[in-house]
């Protein structure tokens, strides 16, 4: 029992004694109890040791192979998207479990040599326990540092000098191919690139943005269509051509009290109505529209009745067209699509923390958390009768960042 140990040791006597001696005394002092213990390797240089020693060393060594193959397909492979077909559409499909493989091989081989090193080299052992309360002694710290000594010793580890450098090697390219992959995520928020449905990749833009560019915009609603079947020559396939994702809006495609989700579409991209051709494909960029993350607008046509009593933001009295207004459907809280308009009250609700916009009062919030009021694009029609925007919008969109100002 372990309060039947001597534990008054002067530091004289502690330091007399040898690792071995205090590696024991240790254990009693915690009250364990060693039933049953047995070196693997009683006799030096034998050769079932040598060939332990030399499996482990192939796992790690295996460990070490794949790790620095995942690093190799994380930083070479070609890896960008290529559609069925397209050269390169091969390579591109094993990306993934080409990653999935030389990491999960690297993650194998690391735990099958520690578990055979543990197999093979620590001593078998069994120990019994008992747990006490109260701070550690003196004498226990002492006791522990020479016990941690002693597992140092015993393993072996410390005269194994290949398995070490090995194990070592694994151990740090291991956390490589943890921490590679956090490396892709790491990205300058504000670097510029060029300007697209996406902004310019900025928080400060949109596809919006274009039109300060010289391009019109049509507000264009997603009609949801599809690739189509088509008889070629190589047989069935299905095609974009001819598909038009985006159409544009006129005022009289709204009822009173209505509103649609509208999307930015340049006048090059537009494949609808009267300028429809059959053999132009705009998918992909109707596609990069509809993605933009700060793209959605909500065009609200509001009654009569109830346009009457709007109130107008200083600065943005023109930017309806005649009972049409047009706001962002991202949230200012945190970003949600703030998708229901009730009709009766003229409230915008966001689903996520109920937020609740008028839309009488330019979008100001009314109720919930967010504190600024929905950013709203100033339109008007062009000369066949489409709505356009007249304008980028004047701030930006969705939830606060470090650099608004307001
Ligand atoms: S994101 Fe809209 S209320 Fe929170």
């Amino acid at each position: 029992m372990s309060n039947e140990v001597k534990k008054d040791y002067t530091d004289r006597e502690l330091a007399s004694m040898s690792n071995e001696e205090l590696a024991r005394l240790g254990t009693e002092l915690d009250g364990v109890t060693v039933a049953y213990r047995k070196n693997r390797w009683p006799v030096e240089n034998d050769p079932a040791e040598k060939r332990a020693a030399n499996g482990i060393a192939i796992w790690l060594g295996v460990s070490i192979i794949m790790a620095i193959a995942f690093l190799v397909v994380y930083l070479f492979w070609p890896w960008e998207f290529r559609n069925l077909g397209e050269e390169g559409h091969l390579w591109h499909t094993f990306y993934t479990p080409a990653l999935g493989l030389t990491s999960g091989i690297s993650i194998l081989a690391l735990g099958m040599a520690v578990i055979l090193y543990v197999k093979k080299f620590i001593p078998e052992e069994i120990s019994v326990q008992r747990r006490h309360d109260g701070p550690s002694e003196e004498v226990d710290r002492r006791t522990i540092t020479a016990l941690l000594n002693d597992a140092w010793s015993t393993s072996t580890l410390g005269r194994r000098a290949t398995i070490k450098g090995m194990l070592g090697t694994a151990g740090v390219l291991f956390g490589l191919v943890v921490i590679a992959p956090l490396g892709g995520a790491i990205k300058n928020p504000w670097r510029a690139r060029e300007m697209d449905y996406y902004g310019d990749g900025t928080l400060w833009t949109s596809g919006w943005t274009l039109h300060e560019q010289g391009v019109k915009l049509y507000l264009a609603r997603d009609i949801g269509a599809i690739a189509e079947e088509h008889e070629g020559e190589g047989g069935t396939h299905y095609t974009t051509t001819g598909v038009s994702r985006l159409m544009r809006v006129r005022p009289e495609d709204l009822d009173a009290g209505g509103m649609e989700t509208v999307f930015p579409l340049a006048d090059e991209d537009v494949n609808d109505g009267d300028r429809y051709d059959p053999a132009r494909d705009v998918y992909e960029n109707h596609m990069h529209s509809i993605h933009g993350p700060r793209n959605p607008v909500m065009l609200i046509r509001l009654r009569t009745s109830d346009a009457e009593r709007v109130i107008e933001r200083e600065g943005q009295e023109d930017f309806h067209y005649g009972d049409y207004y047009a706001y962002s459907k991202i949230c200012t809280h945190i970003g949600c699509p703030t998708s229901l308009y009730e009709a009766q009250t003229n409230r915008i609700l966001c689903p996520c923390h109920q937020s609740q916009f008028d839309a009488l009062q330019y979008g100001k919030p009314v109720f919930g958390p967010a504190a600024r009021a929905l950013p709203q694009l100033p339109i008007t029609i062009d000369e066949e009768g489409y709505l356009i925007a007249r304008d980028n919008f004047i701030e930006p969109l969705g939830p606060a960042f470090w650099e608004r100002k307001s």
